[in-house]
Order: structure tokens, then sequence, then C-alpha cells
């Protein structure tokens, strides 16, 4: 298609400004301690599910992934811990085996997250600004390590909202716009051809990139995600016990699980009930379904006479529009996420109503596409035409293939340097306990 424009040269959100790059590391830092600081070692010990790390690991982690970038790979520095290269690699420790490392609790905490960060901001102050490195066009490996530790802020909430005895009391808690009355409905999003992947507008992994033609039929898609009231209906038509509404696959995960609703959805005498956080409170049907697995959207969506988007067909409905000529870099547009736009960065603590974001809509009228919850799409994680990992095959390259679904548009619990509309998120289809939810879509004609 002619009309597309071509990558110009890439602007980052952060050029190599000291202050800047020191601020907005400083920030994140900021939320990741405020995060667990109310927590005792028990709870930051432990390992509370398989599938999630002692949070422990995960703060070493976030130091050891900084000082791999921000010392050793721009400055050549030794590393500061020996051992903890190797106990701190995701890849090389599964999160199962994670609770039998020798974690040094005492140091790991908070003395190695700050001798890494004065050791970085050192490295920081000694760069001229005149390197002509890949990592460091733009701020890029700044950006990255920001990034980095946002994600884990998230994986670190995912274990919060499973605590219990006692549950997690966020220190601080953002109140959410209500939302409106939504009637059932679909937008028609024409065929035709459009641009996918970051367009070097912003910053952007490697998986998010290249930017690059794809041509769809029309199709309909659901004008805001599932609501709670519209997955109860699915429940109680005896979706999790009618084998026609599922996949082969996702029947025996059914069967074999034995899950009958989504989590955190407790029966209860008087109807059902769902907790978020600390808070128990009577199903409200306005909110957006959570804690689904991709195998359960899928059988809802059969249910409903639909199917799950594919991860392009989210993507258009996201950031195209019915005259664009290049894609947005947010559904409303290139400005930044606010909070009459989305409900993002973690404080919330859980979704906010369907329709509670009219402000937020695409260029076609699809609301609610940032925020709230991660989307289920149909789609594998698979690389864009013209991919290359960049700066190591382990962030993406790696877990390429049909093992994991892709999730596109953030969580209330994802901060808004990663909502961006070209995340990609990529996970394994039984997964619930992270903060996911869907929308449907349907062949058009
Ligand atoms: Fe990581």
């Amino acid at each position: 298609m002619s009309t597309l424009p071509s990558i110009s040269s890439p602007v980052f959100i952060h050029e190599l400004d000291r202050d800047k790059i020191a601020g907005r590391l400083e920030r994140v830092r900021e939320r990741t301690l405020s995060l667990v600081s109310g927590l005792d070692w028990q709870v930051l010990q432990s390992q509370h599910i398989p599938i999630l790390s002692p949070i422990v690991w995960d703060l070493g982690h976030i130091a050891n992934f900084e000082e791999l970038w921000l010392c050793q790979s721009l400055a050549r520095l030794e590393p500061l811990e020996a051992e903890f290269a190797k106990m701190f690699d995701a890849v090389l420790n599964p999160r199962p085996s994670r609770k039998d490392l020798p974690l040094p609790v005492s140091r790991t905490r908070w003395d190695y997250l700050s001798r890494v960060r004065t050791e970085a901001l050192g490295v920081l102050a000694e760069l001229s600004g005149n390197e002509a490195t890949k990592l460091l066009a733009g701020g890029f490996v700044y950006e990255m390590v920001a990034e980095h530790e946002e994600q884990h802020q998230e994986t670190i909430l995912q274990l919060l909202q499973v605590l219990e005895s006692p549950p997690y009391l966020p220190a601080q808690r953002r109140l959410l716009p209500p939302g409106r009355t939504m009637p059932e409905s679909m937008v028609l999003i024409t065929e035709g051809a459009f641009a996918m992947g970051g367009s070097g507008r912003a910053f952007a992994y490697d998986n998010e990139l290249t930017s690059h033609e794809v041509t769809l039929p029309s199709y309909w898609i659901d004008r805001v995600p599932v609501s709670c009231a519209q997955y109860l209906e699915f429940v109680e038509d005896a979706g999790y016990n009618r084998q026609d509404l599922w996949s082969e696959v996702g029947w025996g995960w059914c069967q074999e699980t034995r899950v009958s609703a989504p989590g955190n959805w407790i029966r209860r005498d008087d109807g059902w009930w769902v907790r978020h956080m600390d808070r128990i409170e009577p199903l409200r049907g306005e909110l957006p379904v959570i804690h689904v697995g991709f195998y359960e959207a899928e059988a809802f969506a059969r249910w409903a006479g639909k199917r799950l988007p594919t991860e392009a067909e989210w993507e258009k409905a996201a950031l195209w529009g019915p005259s664009a000529d290049r894609s947005r870099l947010y559904p409303w547009g290139d400005s930044a996420i606010d909070a009459s736009r989305a409900n993002v960065d973690q404080l919330a603590f859980q979704p906010a109503p369907v329709g509670a974001y009219p402000e937020g809509a695409s260029g076609y009228g699809v609301e609610q596409l940032i925020g709230d919850i991660w989307e289920w799409t149909s789609s594998d994680f698979e690389a864009y035409p013209g991919f290359s990992a960049f700066p190591y095959e382990e962030y993406s390259k790696i877990f390429f293939g049909s093992e994991h679904k892709v999730l596109r548009g953030g969580s209330w619990a994802t901060r808004p340097s990663v909502a961006r509309g070209t995340f990609r998120n990529w996970d394994y289809p039984i997964r619930r306990q992270i903060f996911a939810g869907f929308r449907c879509a349907r062949d058009a004609g």
C-alpha cells in the first residue's frame, strides 16, 4: 500500500539526557519499593504459587538485569557478586525452582539494588554522550532497563493478588471512573491494509519491530471487553461442562483442572463474589472479566457465536482508523496516557467498569483497548517480518512459536510506558494469574 509512510529516523522517549534518565530510573524504583515495603520477610521470601517467584528473587533479578546492561555491558565493570548472574537468570532458573536457590535475602532485598544503582549512575555520569552504539542510541538501554523493572512490578502484583492470609493491603489506591451502560455492540472494521508494529516513533522492543503492512478482510470486534455479566451467562449456561464449546486441548485442561469459573470468583450461598486484593465484593456485572485463561476465552467466544480476534485485528482496531494513513501510538492518538483515557499504572488494583473511558476510544470507536485487562488474542507469538533480536535473544526470540498466545493492551497493573499500542505480551494458554480478559470478534459478511 503506497500510502503508508516509510520509517523515518527513530525518536525514542529518552534521549541521552542524564537527569531525565536518572529521574526515570528513580521513579521506577520508588514504585517497586512502595509495592513491597509493607510486606514482611516471610511473604517476601516465600514462593506462594509455583508459577511465580519469591519476591526477593524478582528484586534480585531486577538489580542483576540493571547491572548486566548498565554496568557490565556499557562499562565492562566486574560483577558486584559473582554468583548472582546465574542465580538471577530467568532462563537458567525456571519459576518453580527459584525457591530452592540460596537467595541471599538480607543483602538482596535492599543492598544489592542500591549498590547496582549507585554504580549504574556512576557509569551514566561518565558517558560522553557521543557514543555511537545501538544500545545507547536515544537512551535505548536505559528505557529497556526501566521497562524491565516495570514489567516485573506487574509480575510482583500477580503474586500480591493471590496472598490471602493476610491479603495484600495497598498503601495507596486510585479511584476509578464509573462505567456507562453499554448495549452489547460490535464495531465493523472495514477491509484494507494497515501498518502493524512499531514505526520507530517510540521506544519498542525487538518483537514489536518492524512496521509492516498487513491486509485484513472486514471483521467485527466488540466495542468493549467482555463483562462479568456476560461471562456469568456462560457460566450459568454450563459453559464449563459443554465439550462442544472447547478446543480439544482446552477441554482436556478444563477436565483436568475442574475449573468452573474465573480466578478469584467465589461461590457462596447468596451468589458469586469476587476478590480484588484485600476486597471481597459481590460480583459486579459491569466489570470486565479478568483472570481467565486462553481456553476459557476461546470457549466463551464459541458460546457467543463469535471468535477471538487475531493480534493483527486487535492492533488495527486499536491504532488504525477509517481514514488513517499511519498508525497511532495509542488508540486516541499520539498523546500520552492519562487517567481520563485508560486505567493503567497499578494503583487502582482492579479493572474499571466497561464503558468507563469513552475518551480512550480508537479511531474506529473501539473502547478500553488499553488498560484494565490484557486481552487474549487467537495468535501465536511469532516474529514479525524482518525481525532481528536486539539486544538479546532471551527477551523474545526464544519464546516464539505456538506454545504462547499473544495478549495485547496492558492491564490495570501495567505501567504507562509499557502499555503502548504496539506492545506484545505472551503467555501460556493455561495462565490465569495474569490480569487477562478478552473481547470477541467475528467475520463480516
Ligand atoms: Fe526479567
